[in-house]
């Protein structure tokens, strides 16, 4: 426009200059990067988050809380510092996300707080490490060398956890690491699917909540798949615990009940297609004496309907280890143990109260 008069080409230029902030404020900003804690808050309006490489100094936490529906996608690790910091360090809490880790890192540094006692004393250890809330997808992540409990899984809507690791190999080093959970969930709706969790305690423990699926996941040197420990007022109902590969440790699946619980309870539990090997102590332990493993059990908080259907659920012990213990001081229905093939050690100790057990090798 070469013939315009200089002042009609500064009245359009204030006009485009007005007019692109009032359409910039109202529509949600596309992608937001993060690579501070600085840059990590104020992303209610991000419909894409990046996360790149960056540290955590010690004092800090960070939660990624991105309008509903967005992907928030890691493209570097993340690394804590050391910290007095209460956990959760690392919070994911947007509804509907799409949260892609790629196979990145999340590094708790483990090593400069583990001292063999966990979060029974010694060292102060943030805990949880990580949070996940809010709803949606969780994909390809590594929770690396977590000072204690690595994952809560605490969900409000439905939840598919995908190929997570956690890796505390390193907490087996002069038995340091202790209390180091992989997956304490407590929720409706949450599916965990395949991921390998290497650690010094459960590698998955159902708290609470409904319709939970445990698919296809990796357990080296855990304490196992647990549903509990179950305390007072909390129910667990609609688990599958299914091809999922337990390598080693005391225990390989687990149920147990606070001895003390009331108005609680523990119903629909299917075991299928799972492969354990290695377990010293108990291959299989459904107890209501907890945190005994076999002695006195409650009466408070019922067990009803456990099963082994479908693929072969096999089991092997090493010598000193029970292939199955039931402990039960308030447990009925008819539990079809068909598909449970449990071998080895000192063989099976079963006090089932009302229940009734049927088929199965133990
Ligand atoms: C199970 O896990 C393995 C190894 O991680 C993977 O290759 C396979 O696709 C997974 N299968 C299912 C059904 O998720
Ligand atoms: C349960 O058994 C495990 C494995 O033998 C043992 O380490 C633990 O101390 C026992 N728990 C109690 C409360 O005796």
């Amino acid at each position: 426009m070469p013939s315009l008069p200089a002042f009609l080409r500064l009245a359009s230029l204030i006009a485009v200059a007005v007019a692109i902030p009032s359409q910039t404020d109202t529509a949600k900003r596309a992608t937001c990067t993060v690579n501070s804690v600085s840059s990590a808050s104020g992303l209610s309006s991000c419909t894409a988050v990046i996360i790149e490489a960056f540290t955590v100094a010690s004092g800090e936490t960070v939660t990624i809380e991105a309008a509903s529906g967005a992907t928030v996608t890691m493209t570097g690790d993340i690394t804590f510092d050391k910290t007095t910091s209460a956990g959760p360090l690392f919070t994911l809490d947007t509804t509907n996300v799409v949260f892609n880790g790629g196979n990145h890192n999340i590094n708790g540094n483990g090593a400069l707080y583990w001292d063999g006692q966990g979060t029974n004393g010694g060292v102060a250890k943030p805990h949880p490490f990580i949070k996940f809330k809010g709803s949606g997808t969780f994909e390809d992540v590594t929770v690396l060398n977590s000072p204690a409990q690595a994952i809560s899984v605490g969900t409000t809507g439905t939840a598919v956890i995908t190929n997570v690791n956690v890796n505390n190999a390193a907490g087996n080093t002069n038995a340091l690491g202790a209390n180091t959970d992989g997956f304490d969930v407590e929720g409706d709706d949450i599916s965990i699917v395949g991921g390998t969790v290497n650690n010094q305690d459960d590698c998955v423990a159902i708290n609470g909540g409904d319709t939970i699926t445990i698919d296809n996941l990796t357990c080296i040197g855990s304490h196992g798949i647990s549903i509990g420990s179950i305390a007072t007022g909390k129910s667990v109902s609609n688990v599958k615990i299914g091809d999922n590969t337990i390598t080693g440790g005391l225990y390989g699946l687990r149920i147990k009940v606070d001895a003390d619980a009331t108005d609680a309870s523990v119903s629909g539990v299917t075991y299928e297609g799972n492969k354990i090997s290695g377990i010293t102590e108990y291959g299989v332990l459904i107890t209501q004496s907890y945190p005994d493993n076999d002695s006195t059990p409650g009466t408070g908080a019922p067990i009803t309907d456990v099963t082994f259907s479908g693929t072969t659920t096999s089991v092997s012990v090493d010598s000193d280890a029970f292939t199955l213990v039931v402990d039960c001081g308030a447990c009925s229905g008819t539990w079809n143990f068909g598909s449970l093939d449990a071998s080895g050690g000192k063989g099976h100790i079963i006090a089932a109260n009302d229940a009734t057990i049927e088929g199965g090798t133990y």
